[in-house]
């Protein structure tokens, strides 16, 4: 640790560790504890995968990442800084998110919600690290261009109300890159896509990554996730179950179990 401090430049302290870390998190709703004790960090460069069964506590997690939930105890540091905040403050030091089921205004048109997006970058003056040239280009040119990097062909004056389902996960992948984020955060965004769609969303998360950002990744399908991800944190009821790589992770005896094991047992 002494000899990360002393490599790293003065004032350059999120790129000495994880650009997220999260430790020893705890939320209950009620009687059932969501999440307890959870630990776990994302890189830049890397796609983490969030994993584990139905209920294990995944998009509670994201909740409490991004602010919309106020962890019990635990501590969340960001860019070397802890994190703190309503979800648009947290937006505003380069957190991302989509959700599991996507969430745009659907009277709207794309380019307005994606401009929405611009309007978070331009208010917290966040650079697009992953594309810097963003920066110069107005609301309507840096849509288009952040929709082409996505991947979406559809019309940018479509209300997004009228869009099919695997346009609204695009296009809500568009609007979390306007804000230029550091850090995106994607809850289940296969779910729903046909494997053409879920193949190419495979290939813009792998190039985000590339360019900079730090993915995190909650997943069900087993090819997406072990296709693209550097590291996985695997969840069950609302603990740590096991971190690694996604060799390390899928040989996991405790790992299967919580995944086959319900099956066996049923
Ligand atoms: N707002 C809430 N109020 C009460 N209980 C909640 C709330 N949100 C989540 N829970 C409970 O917390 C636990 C974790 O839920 P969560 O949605 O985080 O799971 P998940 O891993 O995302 O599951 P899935 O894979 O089905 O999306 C579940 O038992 C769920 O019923
Ligand atoms: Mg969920």
């Amino acid at each position: 640790m002494k000899a990360l401090l002393q490599r790293a430049p003065a004032g350059d302290q999120e790129d000495v560790g994880p650009l997220l870390a999260v430790e020893g998190l705890a939320i209950h709703f009620g009687g059932v504890r969501a999440l307890r004790d959870v630990s776990f960090h994302a890189r830049r460069k890397e796609v983490t995968g969030v994993i584990g069964p139905n209920g294990a506590g995944k998009t509670t997690l994201f909740n409490c990442v991004s602010g919309l939930l106020t962890p019990d105890h635990g501590r969340v540091t960001f860019a070397g800084r802890s994190l703190r905040g309503t979800p648009m403050m947290r937006a505003r030091r380069g957190l991302g998110r989509t959700f599991q089921t996507p969430r745009l205004f659907r009277s709207l048109s794309v380019v307005d919600n994606l401009a929405v997006g611009c309007e978070v970058a331009d208010a917290a003056k966040l650079p697009y690290e992953f594309d810097p040239s963003l920066g110069s280009a107005d609301h309507v040119e840096r849509a288009a261009r952040i929709a082409r990097l996505v991947g979406y062909r559809g019309s940018l004056g479509a209300p997004a109300g009228s869009l099919p389902f695997g346009d609204l996960r695009t296009v809500e992948l568009a609007r979390a890159l306007c804000a230029a984020p550091k850090m995106l955060m994607l809850d289940e965004p296969a779910s729903g896509l046909d494997i053409d769609q879920a193949l190419a969303l495979v290939e813009v998360v792998r190039n985000l990554a590339a360019l900079g950002l730090a993915i995190l990744l909650i997943e069900h399908d087993m090819s997406v996730v072990m296709g693209v991800c550097h590291d996985i944190t695997v969840l069950d009821f609302g603990t740590v179950l096991a971190t690694g790589t996604p060799e390390e992770v899928q040989n996991n005896p405790d790992v299967l179990d919580a995944y086959l094991g319900k099956a066996r047992r049923a």
